[in-house]
């Protein structure tokens, strides 16, 4: 049985004091909430502030990226001791604004992973195809080459913390979301290279979001699915009440 995972990716939004008011109200309302496991990924300057509002809640904290050096002349990055200092207990790494628009590689990608596994924080690996690349047929080798890059160097001892967030470019923030049969033949492929790569009792322990264009609309019948594990969520986790009810139609399934 995996517990469903959801997870608020606010982006670039949100000032310090934005954040905290979001967080006070998804804390005061999701207090209740069980059989879920929730997390809100704001700005690194957000971070601490959130995280510290966020102590002893039922809402982890989650980086946006973690750099793969610890420290040094990297000017510009956030390393994983520094993400666990300021209060982060996950990182997402490799989404796919970070691949097209920073230079993120299936290598880099695995880098970031396995810095932030070492620093003790659990990794979203995302991993998702472009529209051309599905129309051109691509998608699960796409997905196949992002997972070796991502997962490359992982032993099955961590796999306790490891996410993978199956998001295809064309949904992200498009309001065009993958039917449930679109995504669940993706998770399904995903859960098969998972069993290749770490044995079936592993692999069916770990957890795969599905994101892009995740409303409480559509989340109950994503998570349906069998390979759904919860959802990485965008643009609908900037409002509370609507963060608040995909987390609970996630947790109706
Ligand atoms: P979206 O973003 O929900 O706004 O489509 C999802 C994501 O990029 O993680």
């Amino acid at each position: 049985m995996r517990t469903p995972f959801v997870v608020g990716n606010w982006k670039l939004n949100k000032t310090i004091a934005e954040s905290l008011t979001l967080v006070t109200e998804l804390k005061n309302q999701l207090s209740a909430v069980k059989g879920i496991q929730i997390c809100v990924a704001p700005t690194f300057v957000s971070l601490p502030a959130v995280a510290k509002r966020l102590e002893g809640s039922n809402i982890g904290t989650c980086s946006q990226d973690c750099f793969w050096e610890t420290s040094g002349a990297w000017t510009g990055e956030v390393s994983g001791p520094m993400l666990v200092d300021a209060g982060a207990t996950w990182a997402i790494v490799g989404h796919s604004e970070r691949r097209q628009f920073f230079g993120d590689t299936s290598e880099s990608v695995g880098k970031k992973a396995r810095a932030a596994l070492a620093a003790g924080l659990g990794a979203i690996v995302c991993v998702g195809e472009s529209l051309a690349e599905r129309d051109g047929g691509r998608t699960l080798a796409v997905v196949d080459d992002q997972l070796a890059g991502g997962l490359s160097g992982m032993d099955g001892t961590i796999v306790a913390r490891l996410v993978i967030a199956y998001e295809p470019v064309w949904a992200i923030g498009t309001g065009r979301t993958a039917t449930p049969g679109q995504a669940q033949e993706v998770h399904a492929h995903i859960r098969k290279r998972l069993h290749e790569r770490f044995g079936a009792t592993l692999a069916d322990t770990i957890r795969i979001q599905y994101g892009g264009s995740v409303k409480s609309s559509n989340a109950e019948a994503l998570i349906a699915e069998p390979d759904i594990d919860g959802a990485l969520v965008g643009g609908a986790s900037l409002e509370a009440a609507d963060f608040i009810a995909i987390v609970k139609a996630a947790r109706g399934t």
